[in-house]
């Protein structure tokens, strides 16, 4: 007999939702633990100690509780520091997410991306090294957003979001030059997919938006196996700051 694998799926707020709902379309038998560590939130301008030990203590106590199979850090901005130290730490599978400069290297047809991210992501070592060894000859423009995280929460809470606040994150993102313009934006943060429609609609001119979900979910069944229960598993959220929104887990 089978028995039920438990995943535990990991963010500062809620953008790790857009995480989650790929992996449970790949793995519905699982049973998972969603943590957002909204008390904290936003991660993207912590400086890096913090955050690694914030996210250490977090994880650390959830893991009592819920002891995962695997962990899925949903964040890019922890991902790129924190990954190294986790698992050293923790002997199951950890997944991350960091920005898609490879996949988006391979798509442009301009030679133009930009990693649209929070000002954390931008500017790591990490994020760098991926530029370095993948997007050679591309030229790749790093947008850091102070703000879009937290307006991709306001919008999925059901607060109004005015269109010119989304414009003006994401206008840094389109360039012009000699005759070529960016036609991939990289949402190097899990937050931005809550937002695809409305900026697909506001971008100046179409690009390829790529988010990394689907590519983390099927690392998720890579590490783990394929489904191995017909029947569905649970879903649980906790937030450190409380009240956690359980509806959005079935609205993922
Ligand atoms: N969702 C997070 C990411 O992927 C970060 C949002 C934040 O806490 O600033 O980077």
């Amino acid at each position: 007999m089978s028995t039920r694998q438990k995943i535990l799926v990991f963010d500062s707020g809620l953008g790790g939702l857009t995480v989650f709902r790929e992996i449970r379309k790949v793995r519905p038998d699982a049973d998972y633990l969603y943590l957002g560590d909204d008390a904290l939130f936003p991660y993207g301008a912590l400086a890096p100690e913090a955050l690694v030990a914030r996210v250490e203590a977090v994880i650390g106590d959830a893991l009592a509780d819920f002891p995962a199979d695997a962990i899925v850090i949903a964040c890019n901005t922890a991902s790129t520091l924190v990954l190294p130290p986790l698992r050293a730490r923790h002997a199951m599978p950890i997944v991350g997410t960091v920005p898609a400069i490879k996949p988006a290297a391979a798509a442009t047809r301009s030679r133009m991306i930009s990693v649209l991210a929070t000002p954390g992501t931008v500017s790591r070592d990490y994020t760098a090294e991926l530029i370095r060894d993948f997007a050679q000859g591309v030229a790749v423009t790093l947008v850091g957003s102070r703000a879009l995280a937290g307006l991709a929460e306001r919008a999925l809470r059901g607060e109004a979001v005015p269109d010119e606040a989304l414009a003006g994150e994401i206008a840094p993102c389109f360039v012009e030059a000699e005759g070529r313009r960016t036609d991939v934006v990289v949402l190097a943060c899990t937050h931005y997919p809550l937002l695809l429609d409305r900026l697909g609609a506001l971008a100046p001119w179409p690009v390829q938006w790529i988010d990394p979900a689907p590519a983390i979910a099927r690392r998720v069944v890579q590490v783990l196996g394929e489904s191995s229960l017909d029947n569905p598993g649970s879903a649980r959220m906790v937030m450190t700051a409380g009240n956690p929104p359980e509806a959005l887990l079935d609205a993922a």
